[in-house]
């Protein structure tokens, strides 16, 4: 039996034309189409509002992987099969015009339609009705939403209230790209593949978690949708509150999708709720001002192309998270997440409490606790900073903190780790949710971070000034040196 079968389908973008489609979903795409995970018949059908000819199209795409596939990569017969799946349809999300064409395209197939919507939220509703309308939904179709799903949980029970009219929530695919990303897949193999860990794993045994997010790049053109977005909405309601609860979640019973999301929802449902009283001493937002990166000048967020001058929009933003529950009761989880950092880094790291009783020298305490440091970018890892004695005649007892180290591309001798989207695509085309965020899951996140937006609201101040190029503001390190502790790499 050809293995690809049960994924064959046609898989229509609508916003074809766009930066997500042509910068992620056609290079991850091909790269299946590389590894032979696609079925033979499985069809890409773009749908934008461009006046192109499918030559046009076909060339836009070629290019576009030329520029984000590198070249020893590109095979070109792989190129040629992936370019005779492509078909162009102009279309109007928003208005009929242009379905009739997608439904002839379907007239003589009978494989399942896969709806993925890289276009602005406010268009999935309406796509939704002409899909509808055209008779192209039936119990096996998908559909797949891309983030932000809103701006707030009113804008996102919205947005999903339209789509729930025309697809059951087991057709409905929410991506959160951190959920595809290899390091994040092992910390669910790490965590209940290991009873090392598992056993660990709790308020006993761990002290604080940090979770950093940092990127190097600021705005990026993209200023019209970052401004009204902000980090909180942009980066923690989804991608580190994700990570968090992957991190925090107990155990689920299975790796179903469900079993895991209840778990992920738990977590949501206990998180501390950040009152205004709080907001003080565990959020910090920032805002960069002009700095250097790599050795170059950079211009600050009010100085981007496009720029508003009085915006008070963060691009940093960090906070002390406390989780009610029994599992993890006062231990605080430091999320911190900014454009315009030092390096691109994304990574997590479990503080494990130190030794109940301690025996060697005095001045070497701080140092003596284990680290877990899970990598997700770049350079995907894990490493397990223990104690052991320092070598040498002459240095008696005293102690140094080394790694116990897995690279996986050293470990695993892989050339490429795959891009999250492809792994994405590939649980979409065989319909495996877990990787996948509930309607649930986006909307006690959205209740969570509204509340904090509305604290700022109110107090009505603006973001802390940091140069571009370091860790944030000053507070942030203070949030943190209050209780004690400091960031990892300003301890390491
Ligand atoms: C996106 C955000 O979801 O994630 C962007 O909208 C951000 O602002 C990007 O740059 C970061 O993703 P990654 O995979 O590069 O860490």
């Amino acid at each position: 039996m050809n293995p690809n079968q049960d994924k064959v389908c046609d898989l229509a973008i609508f916003g074809a034309q766009g930066d997500l489609a042509l910068r992620k979903l056609f290079p991850s795409l091909f790269q299946l189409d590389k590894a032979e995970l696609l079925d033979a018949e499985t069809r890409v059908i773009g749908l934008a509002r461009d006046n192109v000819d499918q030559p046009g199209f076909k060339e836009n795409v070629t290019e576009h992987l030329k520029k984000y596939i590198p070249a020893d990569e590109l095979d070109n017969e792989v190129l040629q099969r992936f370019c005779s799946r492509l078909q162009y349809i102009k279309l109007d999300f928003a208005t009929e015009e242009g379905y009739d064409q997608l439904v002839a395209t379907r007239a003589k197939v009978k494989h399942r339609l896969i709806c993925y919507f890289a276009t602005p939220a406010s268009v999935y509703g309406p796509i939704c009705e002409n899909l509808s309308k055209h008779q192209l939904i039936n119990g096996e179709t998908r559909v797949v939403l891309e983030k932000p799903i809103g701006y707030d949980l009113a804008s996102s029970c919205e947005i999903n209230d339209q789509v729930a009219k025309y697809f059951d929530e087991c057709q409905i695919y929410r991506i959160d790209h951190y959920l595809g990303k290899e390091t994040v897949q092992n910390l669910i193999a790490l965590r209940f593949a290991n009873n090392l860990f598992g056993s660990q794993w709790d308020l006993n045994h761990i002290d604080h978690i940090e979770i950093t997010v940092a990127e190097k790049v600021g705005i990026e053109g993209r200023w019209g949708y970052f401004d009204k977005a902000g980090q909180l909405r942009d980066m923690v309601q989804n991608h580190l509150l994700q990570l968090l609860c992957l991190i925090a979640m107990d155990p689920p019973s299975d790796l179903s999708a469900d079993s895991i999301r209840d778990e992920k929802v738990k977590v949501l449902k206990a998180l501390q709720p950040i009152t205004p009283e709080l907001l003080t001493t565990h959020v910090v937002r920032g805002q960069y001002g002009a700095g250097t990166i790599d050795g170059k000048p950079v211009p600050g967020y009010l100085e981007e192309e496009n720029a508003k001058s009085s915006s008070s929009t963060e691009s940093f933003v960090s906070l002390k998270v406390m989780i009610n529950n029994w599992r993890w009761a006062n231990v605080p989880f430091y999320l911190r997440t900014g454009k315009r950092m030092p390096e691109k880094l994304s990574q997590i790291i479990i503080h494990f409490k130190q030794q109940p009783h301690y025996i060697f020298a005095p001045e070497q305490r701080s140092i003596a606790s284990n680290k877990l440091i899970i990598r997700l970018q770049p350079d995907e890892g894990i490493s397990l900073q223990v104690m052991t004695k320092d070598q040498g005649l002459d240095k008696g007892m005293r102690l140094r903190a080394g790694p116990l180290q897995l690279s996986f591309s050293d470990t695993f001798h892989t050339d490429r780790i795959p891009d999250a989207y492809e792994r994405l695509l590939l649980e979409l085309m065989k319909g495996n949710q877990y990787l996948f965020v509930r309607r649930d899951e986006v909307e006690y996140a959205w209740r969570w971070c509204d509340r904090i937006i509305q604290g700022w609201e109110d107090q009505n101040t603006r973001p802390q000034k940091y140069p571009a190029g370091s860790w944030g503001p000053v507070s942030s390190i203070a949030m943190i040196t209050r209780d004690g502790r400091s960031w990892y790499e300003d301890s390491a």
